[in-house]
């Protein structure tokens, strides 16, 4: 035998068992989505790279040294998508979605970082992610906020708290890096070799350090809340009001910068402490600027994702176990003429909704229950001949001691619904 290909490091398969979790996240996140009035978009996997260094900068650790980039057969340089904003954005203005009008836009799928592999961080993961466009005023940051909060809350999710900060218009982010920079400067001594590197191309990232070492001397360091511009304050306390009319908690951390280059304004994180190093299971953000800067009029924008893998992760925890897509039925059919009213019954029980799955092998009865055993059926209705010329099914569960009762076929389906309570 020739050794087993594995899959790429850092990508994981998921198998039908964990995919039920996955499904009613999406479901539960979908319904959310839509109660707020929010549109799917599908956007592709691979873009120009330049969309990528334009939109999320230049100096990130994303750009830097996380993308999946290659020059296809013509030389083009494109990479696999990073995050979903850039590309939202991109179609938006290439769809002419934006201009003048109000957009509120959600997308789900994969996307593709170089990082090193860990609890809570893949190479490929999966995000859903809203963007919504052309509404300048905090009430829209209060709105992707509570929708957040709506989701956990319909998940039974109780841990995830909330951190807020504004990192203001780019003007006055400009002159609060000065600051920061003649602060740093003087620390000089105390700064690891990843900061001394980023005190040059992009010092507010020095702020978001998870070094021991270096927190003192962050926490000392000048903070750009005191420095905001009258607007982004204003805006920035009106968000403030509105979370906490909502009766909602959150923490202003000052620290909070994003490792993406395009916000302006409002940053927000959810954070479990039940996710381990990996803590942030949903992050997002107002960014003003990047619909001008990717060659569209200037147009407002706020949006936020939501990582699959951490949300799948704390539902497992709280032991949220829904079916998983296991049939409720396995029909165990004995002989040729019960196969063919098996086939028959099973398409009328799909029709009033029961899940069902029909052996299709044959064979002994001992053989057949054991593939029923097999595919997680909660019950198995057998027909052989007795069953066959009574017009009944013996019903046995799987899952207890319960005792096997005969159910005439017209009934089959109110009995299941009653034992099953669906
Ligand atoms: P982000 O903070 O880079 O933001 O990612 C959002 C979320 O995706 C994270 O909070 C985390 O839950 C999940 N995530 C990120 N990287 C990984 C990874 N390597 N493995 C597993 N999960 C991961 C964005 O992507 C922005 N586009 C969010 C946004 C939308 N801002 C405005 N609109």
């Amino acid at each position: 035998m020739s050794r087993a290909i594995q899959a790429v490091r850092g990508m994981n398969d998921l198998l039908p068992d964990s995919v039920g979790l996955w499904q009613h996240a999406e479901r539960c996140a979908a319904e959310v989505l839509q109660a707020y009035g929010y549109r799917e978009i599908r956007l592709p996997l691979l873009e120009k790279t330049d969309l990528y260094v334009r939109s999320i900068g230049q100096v990130t650790d994303i750009v830097e040294k996380e993308m999946y980039t290659f020059e296809d057969r013509n030389g083009e340089s494109l990479s696999l998508r990073p995050e979903g904003t850039a590309g939202c954005v991109r179609a938006g203005i290439e769809n002419g979605l934006l201009h003048n009008q109000i957009q509120r836009l959600w997308y789900a799928g994969a996307m593709f970082r170089h990082e090193r592999p860990q609890r809570g961080r893949y190479r490929q993961f999966h995000q859903i992610g809203v963007e919504a466009f052309g509404m300048p005023a905090p009430e829209l940051d209060a709105e992707l906020i509570l929708m957040g909060a709506r989701l956990w809350r319909k998940l039974g999710l109780h841990g995830v708290s909330l951190q807020l900060n504004s990192l203001g218009t780019p003007a006055c982010r400009a002159d609060y890096r000065k600051l920061l920079v003649d602060y740093l400067e003087g620390q000089r001594a105390a700064l690891d070799e990843d900061s001394l590197r980023r005190l040059e191309s992009n010092p507010l990232r020095i702020l978001d350090s998870k070094n021991p070492a270096l927190q003192g001397m962050i926490e000392r360091a000048p903070s750009l809340l005191d420095h905001l511009d009258a607007e982004s304050a204003a805006h920035f306390g009106r968000l403030r009001s509105l979370l906490d009319d909502a009766g909602l908690a959150y923490k202003v951390n000052p620290r909070l910068v994003r490792g993406l280059d395009y916000y302006t304004r409002t940053v927000f994180e959810w954070v479990s402490g039940d996710l381990g190093a990996q803590a942030t299971v949903c992050a997002g953000g107002r960014y003003d600027g990047l619909v001008e800067q990717l060659g569209g009029r200037p147009t407002p924008a706020a949006g936020f994702a939501l990582g699959m893998e951490r949300l799948v992760e704390l539902l497992a925890q709280r032991g949220s176990q829904p079916h998983g897509g296991r049939p409720w039925l396995y029909m165990v059919l004995i002989g040729e003429p019960a196969q063919r009213r098996g086939v028959l019954l099973a398409e009328r029980l799909r029709d009033d909704g029961i899940t069902v799955e029909c052996d299709a092998v044959g064979g002994s009865l001992k053989s057949q229950m054991r593939r029923a055993d097999r595919s997680g059926a909660a019950y198995a209705a057998l027909i052989g001949d007795a069953e066959l010329s009574a017009g009944l099914v013996s019903l046995k569960s799987l899952r207890s001691e319960e005792a096997q009762e005969q159910v005439p076929d017209d009934r089959l389906t109110q009995v299941l619904r009653q034992k099953l309570a669906c």
